[in-house]
């Protein structure tokens, strides 16, 4: 979609004239460039043997999410938020798996009266309170026991969710005992095992791990007479901010597979996010000021950290190319935003050529946790969001205006 030397486009549309047209900063979403990563992901884990549950959180614009379900996709969600959108979108109820360490009972309350498939419980007390929710629904909740495998996979710490001592999941042992006791519960269904590596993993080995673990655990639980019907791998699905590396799909079906195949009639879950959208995602921006700052090359745009934190948050180092190069040498330049805060840099040590202000800058691989991530900090209304298909352009997310941020009565 990129290209590093001509003018980029987005599908058949130039990313300038987007940028004339809608005002940045704008997330511009490429709809080609998601039905290829939907499509990947749908021929290396197929359908009845797997369900590929969205997480949401990666892109939560509903004409995403809604173009997603009508493509047979579930969802993950984390909040009853995420769960009025799955909803909303058209994702149905029996693939939509719910986790998160801090459900509250309202939120279990409207994923049990939505019918989803299953609650991945993340603590002894959380269970405890499902059960007495379904209780007085009137109601089996559906569960799983989510796992923390200790498996130190993700690049950054902010990005590993399965370390030892990490808040989400219970370890193995305690998995067990959890299981034993929904399985037991006349308010609960046990349905099977849940966990997540963290993010941004490219080795095919940490899943590797990961099912033998959840396939281990689940014998152990076979032998005490209790039946797995699902068993849901997270997500963690590399898609690097420069695009260079590949997920290995096909190596990591493989082993989900040969994990799953003794296991028959079961289902496995996978839950990727970013691995969807990422790609699909690039943020527009327009240079308002140069500046040399000790010597450096100084671009300020109009995109700041509240837009796009990962920058700031992760140290991610997402590629940015001017939508239409100017002639000239490149030479070393960091791009900030306009947010009263040092950390609001989107990218440092770049090579831009020659920049006039009124350019326009795209920072690719934005798609996922790009806006979904954005605040209103500095008083800063959210941009807009489109989506691009093929030469038609529509507005999937107004701009949001200052009149909105000033109304307290929303
Ligand atoms: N499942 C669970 C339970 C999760 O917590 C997450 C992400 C996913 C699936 C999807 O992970 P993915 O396939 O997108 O890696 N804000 C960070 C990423 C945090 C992800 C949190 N959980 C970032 O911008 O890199």
């Amino acid at each position: 979609m990129a290209s590093a030397r001509g003018p980029l486009r987005i599908e058949g549309v130039a990313a300038a004239s987007l940028a004339r047209r809608f005002g940045t900063p704008l997330y511009a979403y490429s709809k080609a460039a998601l039905r290829r990563r939907w499509e990947d992901l749908q021929q290396a884990f197929q359908a009845p043997d797997f369900l590929l549950c969205y997480a949401i959180k990666a892109n939560s614009n509903p004409a995403i999410c809604r173009q997603l379900a009508r493509w047979g996709a579930g969802a993950e969600v984390v909040s009853g938020g995420e769960l009025s959108l799955a909803l909303h979108s058209g994702f149905q109820p029996p693939r939509i798996v719910f986790s998160g360490v801090g459900k509250t009972r309202e939120e279990m309350r409207a994923g049990l009266r939505a019918g989803i498939l299953t609650f991945n419980v993340e603590s002894a007390e959380e269970l405890a309170l499902l059960s007495r929710t379904a209780k007085a629904l009137g109601r089996r909740a559906p569960v799983s026991i989510r796992v923390n495998p200790a498996i130190a996979a993700a690049p950054h710490p902010h990005l590993a969710t399965a370390r030892a001592g990490s808040k989400f999941g219970v370890p193995p042992r305690e998995a067990l005992r959890l299981a034993l006791k929904a399985a037991k519960s006349t308010r609960l269904r046990f349905l099977g095992l849940h966990a997540h590596l963290g993010s941004q993993i490219f080795d095919a080995s940490s899943y590797e791990r990961e099912s033998r673990l959840l396939m281990s655990l689940s014998r152990e639980l076979k032998s005490r007479g209790v039946a797995i019907k699902t068993l849901d791998f997270g997500g963690g699905f590399g898609a690097e901010e420069r695009g260079q590396r590949e997920f290995p799909l096909g190596r990591v079906s493989s082993v989900l597979r040969r994990a799953t195949g003794a296991f028959p009639g079961l289902t496995a879950i996978i839950e990727p996010g970013r691995y969807l959208t990422a790609g699909t995602g690039t943020l527009l921006t327009t240079l308002l000021y140069r500046k040399a700052v000790l010597g450096r090359r100084l671009l300020i745009v109009d995109a700041g950290m509240n837009d796009f934190l990962r920058p700031a948050l992760y140290g991610a180092r997402h590629m940015i190319i001017p939508a239409s190069p100017r002639p000239g040498p490149r030479t070393p330049a960091d791009v900030a935003g306009p947010v009263c805060e040092s950390a609001d840099v989107l990218g440092r040590g770049l090579r831009l050529p020659p920049m006039k202000p009124g350019d326009v800058l795209a920072v690719l691989n934005a798609g996922a946790y790009g806006f979904s991530m954005g605040s209103n900090y500095n008083s800063r209304p959210r941009p807009a969001e489109v989506l691009v298909d093929g030469r038609d352009v529509r507005i999937i997310r107004p701009r949001e205006t200052i009149s909105e941020l000033l109304d307290c009565r929303r």
